[in-house]
């Protein structure tokens, strides 16, 4: 994200991201974007989560991907792949790697809302793989359309990992599967990581690492906050709480007002806080194949194959545009 103390005197009706943050303070439950977690500091901190012992979601998901890329790409031999969100480490190279060793040569299209990221991951990729053709899109798949042109040779796979269509709502996570799917043609495939619902100590512990990584990168958000808002948040005021919400089936981020507090952010009213009052930052839904399914369902889906890693439950799962028979 880029500086903006110039515009910190700006008032909510010229700024959309102070209306924003003005808005969710005053809503309750208090809440802030998660978009505001990831500038470079929270990217390294988000990077670090992944590696922690009890973050077993990204080794979960990387170990499906290595069990059973190569023989579904057999079958689809995707010409590319069409990247939603952040890529370009392993998890990608384990994708790109499956298609080319059928004989394909794909086309690798990241989405992505940082351009900066994007032509950075695209230098890297172009570098290691010089069979690989890199076709970049700044774009906010979670707000806007997937619009991509013809940039994109078929059958295309898309692909959705990390567990972060769970960081959506339901009827944003149909809304964001639905863009998706407007994108598809007959033959193109979704593939989408999914944590799965289990014993909830097991997920409580990866979001409560014994590190504290997880409690800075919640923090984090405060700090950006502060230098695009030009706000007075003390991060060391507030406290991480990521409880187990069982009938949302979700985990939540929150960050909890350690005292009586005054928060003070140019160009709009001063934010009070009493002891223990929250501020959620993030949700992460975990599921089971039906709640997949029934999402898929109203997206205009179909769950084409389910890949699910029994030791830590998560599911990387393939999906296909659904054609009704009447529509030939
Ligand atoms: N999608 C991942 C998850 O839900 C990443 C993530 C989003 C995350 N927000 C987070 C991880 C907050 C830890 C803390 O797990």
């Amino acid at each position: 994200m880029s500086d903006r103390r110039a515009t910190a005197r700006a008032d909510a009706r010229t700024s959309p991201l102070l209306a924003e943050v003005r808005d969710g303070l005053s809503a309750r439950p208090r809440t802030l974007s998660s978009r505001f977690f990831y500038d470079h500091r929270g990217s390294l901190l988000f990077e670090q989560i992944t590696r922690l012992p009890e973050y077993y979601l990204t080794r979960a998901e990387t170990r499906l991907l290595e069990r059973h890329m190569p023989a579904q790409l057999a079958e689809l031999l995707p010409e590319s792949l069409v990247e939603l969100g952040a890529g370009g480490g392993g998890k990608t190279r384990i994708i790109l790697d499956a298609a080319h060793a059928h004989g394909a040569v794909p086309t690798w299209v990241p989405i992505d809302v940082s351009a900066e990221f994007l032509a950075e991951s695209a230098a890297t990729l172009r570098a290691t793989y010089d069979w690989l053709a890199v076709r970049p899109i700044v774009a906010d798949f979670t707000e806007a359309s997937l619009n991509l042109g013809h940039r994109v040779p078929r059958p295309a796979l898309f692909a959705f990992l990390g567990s972060t269509i769970g960081n959506f709502d339901t009827p944003d996570a149909v809304a964001l599967l639905s863009r998706v799917r407007a994108a598809m043609h007959l033959g193109d495939r979704l593939l989408l990581g999914v944590d799965l619902r289990k014993d909830p100590a097991v997920i409580e512990r990866a979001y409560n690492d014994s590190a504290g990584v997880t409690a800075e990168f919640n923090r984090n958000l405060l700090l950006v906050l502060n230098r695009e808002l030009g706000a007075d948040f003390r991060p060391e005021h507030f406290d991480h709480h990521a409880p187990w919400v069982s009938d949302r089936s979700r985990i939540e981020m929150h960050l909890v007002s350690r005292s009586a507090q005054v928060v003070r952010i140019p160009g709009i009213d001063d934010v009070h806080f009493e002891q223990g009052d929250s501020i959620r930052t993030e949700i992460c839904c975990k599921y089971d194949r039906g709640s997949v399914e029934s999402m898929f369902a109203s997206a205009g889906l179909r769950l084409d194959c389910w890949l699910e890693d029994e030791r830590d439950g998560y599911a990387i799962v393939l999906a296909a545009p659904f054609v009704s028979a009447l529509e030939g």
